[in-house]
């Protein structure tokens, strides 16, 4: 795919099934995620892979973590399901004193990004995703994480199951100013 024709019409799909992206091509993902901007080379992210019985695995999770809030187990429990492979994106900060932990979360984001513009360039497409289970210390916890850790996002991959409608077009006037 051509890479401006990627950047300018990027859409994201909350509608996933098989085929999901495998081996050399999940690698692939992985090794875009790994590629974004990184100041001072702090690696300061990670990611957890979702599929298979992991998603079984996150579907108790996320039933664990909705029965704690008192939201809908039910609900939640079924989350994971909306895509045949996950990948987490954790942000992992490092104290450094040029590097301010703000800069550290915005390359995490930038995997998140990366990543799914990468599964979309190999035919996929995916959905960022937080929500409540992003920010739950059940979630955290049986994920993992460490205490400075966070959930930077659920990259949802897969097959796009619902045709992408054309991308709204903003006005270059409303969010570009000169000095
Ligand atoms: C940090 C972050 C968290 C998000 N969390 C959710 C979410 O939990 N649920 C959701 O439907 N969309 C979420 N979104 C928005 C979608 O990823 C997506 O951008 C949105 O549906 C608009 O579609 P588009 O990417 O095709 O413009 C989130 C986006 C970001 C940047």
């Amino acid at each position: 795919m051509d890479a401006l024709e990627l950047l300018l019409n990027r859409q994201s799909c909350a509608r996933l099934a098989g085929p999901s992206p495998e081996g050399t091509e999940l690698e692939t993902i992985w090794q875009a995620g790994l590629r974004v901007p990184d100041h001072g080379g702090l690696h300061p992210w990670r990611f957890i892979h979702v599929s298979g019985e992991g998603l079984d695995r996150l579907s108790e999770i996320f039933s664990a973590a909705a029965l704690n809030d008192g939201s809908d187990v039910e609900k939640a429990k079924l989350m994971p399901y909306r895509a045949p492979v996950i990948t987490i994106v954790v942000s992992s900060p490092r104290d450094h004193d040029k590097v301010p932990q703000i800069e550290q979360l915005l390359s995490a984001g930038c995997c998140v990004q990366a990543m799914q513009m990468c599964a979309q360039a190999l035919g996929y497409n995916g959905i960022w995703r937080t929500g409540a289970m992003a920010y739950s210390k059940i979630v955290n916890e049986e994920l993992g994480l460490l205490d400075h850790e966070s959930v930077v996002g659920f990259l949802y991959l897969g097959a796009a199951m619902s045709k992408a409608k054309k991308p709204r077009q903003h006005s270059i006037s409303d969010f570009v100013s000169s000095i």
